[in-house]
């Protein structure tokens, strides 16, 4: 089928690129003339695995392009899907300009029946708002349906998660968009809800405050196990063996970050809010995850008694593994945190340097991670990337002034750390 995306950010470029990847001709539009000339030139504006081939391949085959004019790709296609930021406003509800801007520009420039789908995460009663602006804007008064489609991408596997779905949710108010929407995925042998459009804009609030809660659940269960000896993963593993809970976004961490989960709690209280619920429960994940970054930073101050003149090395600055994406992110936090403390930073990441380097211009960035205990106090470990396994655990400890690691991702093994010599603080191992 004929596609176009609106919005070229993170969302619409692996969106445009997967459907152009599952056989459908893809227009991706973007205002952003400068973005849209290095897409055309064979540039990439983020970073996530697996992408840059798919773009790349796609292009060549003839099913991808890129266009900074919304009019000629709502022109050229049936189906046009929205995927434009929804930012977060001062006092967290959600900024819908751009998804009001766009919703006007497709109705200008519609000459056909046209199914408008929104990618973007919206609060509840959005899809209403998009259907009552169309039908304000639109000259040529041609029929067209609202329908909505939320993305439940993670990134560093967003391609993975879109080519291999759990479930794909499409919320209508009538039948007739439904048999082309599920044309579209038909490619990606995934399970297909149809629903009212109100519930389908829930869910995905709903799945992604559900998930913080299950990370600051576990995060609450990691003061315990600390205060009682216990083991988080151990408990994780034994709760996550009942299949109604799962193992799943149960690891214990210095607390969640990106550009979703923050950003979506605070929007799904204030929609709650807004509609007359207060929603308690998860004004307590967010207090219990900033708790957690507290905590790690009391830590690792407790040890060390003043940070202030120390030199600490941080593995880690995005927000987690597999992207360069440092929104939100927890490591750039804690960085922020021990240098407004006085302490000298040597950083490293495996892909977020560029982008941490604005924001920490006072860090030292390293390019070895073995490099990067090289006469630090101590040495910190903030994001999961699995490459941090391998560290060479025997240099660092020679390295290091004192051998002193805080992990903030439970990556190593507390005993085999502690044979090894090190002073090993994680989360919610023991005492520690
Ligand atoms: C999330 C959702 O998973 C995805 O479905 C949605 O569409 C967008 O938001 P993302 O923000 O890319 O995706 O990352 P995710 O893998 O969910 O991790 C979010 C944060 O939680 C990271 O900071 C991660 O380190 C943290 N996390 C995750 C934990 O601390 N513990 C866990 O067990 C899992």
């Amino acid at each position: 089928m004929k596609l176009t995306i609106i919005g070229t950010g993170y969302v619409g470029l692996v969106t445009g690129t997967c459907f152009a990847e599952g056989g459908h001709t893809v227009i991706c539009v973007d205002k952003d003339a400068e973005k849209v000339k290095m897409l055309q030139a064979g540039g990439m504006p983020i970073y996530e695995p697996g992408l840059e081939a798919l773009v790349k391949e796609n292009v060549r085959a003839g099913r991808l392009r890129f266009t900074a004019s919304t009019q000629e790709g709502v022109e050229q296609s049936a189906v046009v899907f929205i995927a434009v930021p929804t930012p977060p406003m001062p006092d967290g509800s959600v900024d819908l300009s751009f998804i009001e801007v766009v919703s006007r520009e497709i109705a200008g420039a519609m000459r056909a029946y046209t199914i408008v789908v929104d990618k973007s995460t919206v609060p509840v009663k959005t899809g209403e708002k998009v259907a009552e602006t169309i039908k304000r804007y639109c000259k040529a008064k041609v029929d067209f349906d609202v329908v909505s489609n939320p993305e439940f991408l993670r990134e560093g596997f967003a391609v993975d998660d879109f080519m291999k779905p759990d479930r794909v949710v499409i919320g209508v108010s009538s039948t007739r968009p439904v048999p082309a929407m599920k044309e579209i995925y038909a490619p990606y042998n995934a399970p297909i809800i149809v629903t009212d459009i109100n519930s389908a804009e829930l869910i995905k609030h709903a799945a992604n405050s559900f998930l913080a809660l299950k990370i600051s659940y576990i995060n609450a269960v990691s003061v315990l196990c600390e205060l009682s000896g216990a083991n988080v993963q151990e408990v994780a593993h034994g709760m996550g063996m009942d299949a109604r809970i799962g193992r799943k976004f149960l690891d214990a961490s210095l607390g969640f970050g990106g550009s979703c989960f923050p950003k979506d709690l605070s929007a799904f209280i204030r929609i709650s809010e807004s509609m007359g619920y207060k929603f308690g429960l998860l004004q307590e994940v967010q207090r219990i995850n900033a708790e957690q970054m507290d905590r790690f930073v009391k830590k690792i101050s407790d040890t060390l008694w003043v940070i202030k003149g120390k030199t600490l090395g941080v593995l880690g600055l995005a927000f987690k593994q597999n992207t360069d994406d440092v929104r939100m992110s927890p490591a750039i936090d804690l960085c922020q945190r021990l240098l407004k403390d006085g302490a000298r930073l040597r950083v490293h990441d495996p892909q977020a340097m560029e982008k941490a380097r604005p924001i920490l211009p006072e860090a030292t960035y390293v390019t070895d991670m073995d490099e990067v205990a090289e006469g630090c106090d101590a040495l910190i470990i903030a994001t999961e990337w699995p490459q941090f396994k391998k560290l060479d655990l025997e240099r660092a400890r020679k390295s290091l002034a004192h051998p002193i690691v805080f992990d903030g991702r439970n990556l190593f093994d507390v005993e085999e750390m502690e044979r090894m010599g090190f002073l090993y603080k994680s989360i919610g191992r023991g005492k520690g």
